[in-house]
């Protein structure tokens, strides 16, 4: 049985447990440069005892962002504040890992907490708007609602150049000080849009079968390949599950993640399509309902694999580890919420030092300092440890 808090090593790195801050896109770039914010709450996660901590999402490309408040990595002046965000991390105990991605159809937003529409999404900019620009996308087709501006369907020689900046981001990455690399294949992003049919309707070598859907992925996951080492970890998070009927099938992706497995990837990060907002009855307010999914590719593709969506229950992280669904919990708003989510979870599990998690210096005063047990700032756990061999 595995236990949430045992370390666990891929390539050459090891992590110190399988808690793991989920990429989250955070709108406090100026010029897609990390500054200041970035460093205090990632370094504050990684403090907190996260074993692998992501800032969010990483554009490629200036068009590659959500937001013009958001980050990227595809100029050498932006390397400098990530590479203080990842000193930090580091300094903390920490690994830092990388997402890199590029928004494609779901691109010139602004900010959620800026402005969402009637409907509760997410407000679309028109490209002639200042914050906002044209969308690039696999075909001419708009993700819809909001985003019903008219898109740009990429050439293959579009398709080539793009694949440059993800290497050449991930180059950025490696002098940055990232020692794991997570491509963005998820949630109605560019990847995730040349992978489903709903979006991706192209007549080339890049639409149709699902190989040919596929390949925009495959050639990504190369290109990067070849310039981020061996040692380092690359993963990647794919929306494996459109929840439509005529989007990406989970048979799809188990096939597709079996090439990519032979192309070098080395975790499956599982998580949804989100290339429509027309999804049919999604399980977003179940807890851990990708583990299912997550725990069939484990078995069919023999990779490791992660997930992240609503394991914020301590106990149910730990079940999930210990089952052997997944190799690494992905923890996001849990992880906004409360930056010592590690610390919380080893008490309520019966941890036998909970502090040892937190800095050296501080875990030193809080094993030793005298003073009344309910007033360290944690509550007192709110039952006996679980027994979790049941979920074995
Ligand atoms: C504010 C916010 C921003 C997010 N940005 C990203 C992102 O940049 N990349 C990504 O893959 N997922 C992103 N997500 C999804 C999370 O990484 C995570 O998969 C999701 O919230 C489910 O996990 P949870 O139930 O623990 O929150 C974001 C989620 C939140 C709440």
């Amino acid at each position: 049985m595995t236990d949430l808090f045992s370390p666990y090593a891929l390539k050459g790195v090891t992590l110190r447990n399988r808690i793991v801050m989920s990429p989250m896109t955070m709108y406090n770039s100026v010029d897609g440069r990390m500054d200041d914010y970035h460093t205090m709450y990632l370094g504050a996660r990684a403090a907190g005892g996260f074993g692998l901590v992501f800032p969010e999402q990483v554009a490629i490309t200036p068009d590659g962002r959500t937001t013009t408040s958001c980050a990227g990595l595809w100029s050498d002046e932006q390397v400098e504040g990530h590479a203080r965000v990842t000193a930090m991390i580091r300094r903390m105990g920490a690994v830092p890992g990388i997402q890199l991605g590029h928004t494609g159809r779901k691109g010139s937003e602004l900010p959620p907490h800026k402005g969402v529409n009637e409907q509760g999404s997410w407000k679309a900019l028109p490209p002639d708007h200042p914050d906002g620009w044209t969308c690039v996308a696999p075909d001419a087709i708009p993700y819809g609602g909001d985003h019903s501006y008219p898109v740009h369907p990429l050439t293959v020689a579009e398709i080539a150049d793009l694949h440059r900046s993800y290497a050449d981001a991930a180059r950025r990455a490696l002098d940055a000080g990232y020692q794991w690399l997570e491509m963005h294949f998820a949630h109605g992003y560019l990847a995730a849009s040349f992978f489903s049919p709903l979006a991706n309707q192209r007549t080339d070598e890049y639409g149709g079968s699902v190989r040919n859907r596929a390949r925009f992925l495959l050639e990504a996951l190369d290109a990067v390949r070849e310039v981020w080492p061996e040692e380092y970890p690359l993963t990647m998070r794919l929306g494996v599950d459109d929840l439509h009927p005529d989007g990406i099938r989970l048979e799809d992706s188990i096939e597709a993640i079996g090439w990519m497995k032979e192309h070098g990837l080395d975790l499956a990060d599982v998580s949804i399509g989100f290339n429509t907002d027309d999804m049919v009855e999604p399980p977003l307010g179940d807890r851990g309902f990708m583990l299912e999914r997550a725990a069939r590719i484990k078995r069919e593709v023999d990779i490791p694999v992660a997930t992240s969506w609503n394991l914020g229950v301590p106990q149910n992280a730990a079940a999930a580890i210990a089952s052997g669904a997944i190799d690494l919990a992905f923890l996001g708003r849990p992880a906004l919420s409360n930056p010592h989510w590690p610390v919380w979870a080893a008490r309520e599990l019966g941890h036998e030092d909970p502090f040892g998690l937190v800095p050296a210096d501080w875990a030193w005063w809080l094993r030793n300092f005298r003073g009344h047990d309910a007033s360290i700032g944690l509550p007192a756990p709110s039952a006996p440890a679980p027994d979790l061999r049941a979920a074995g």
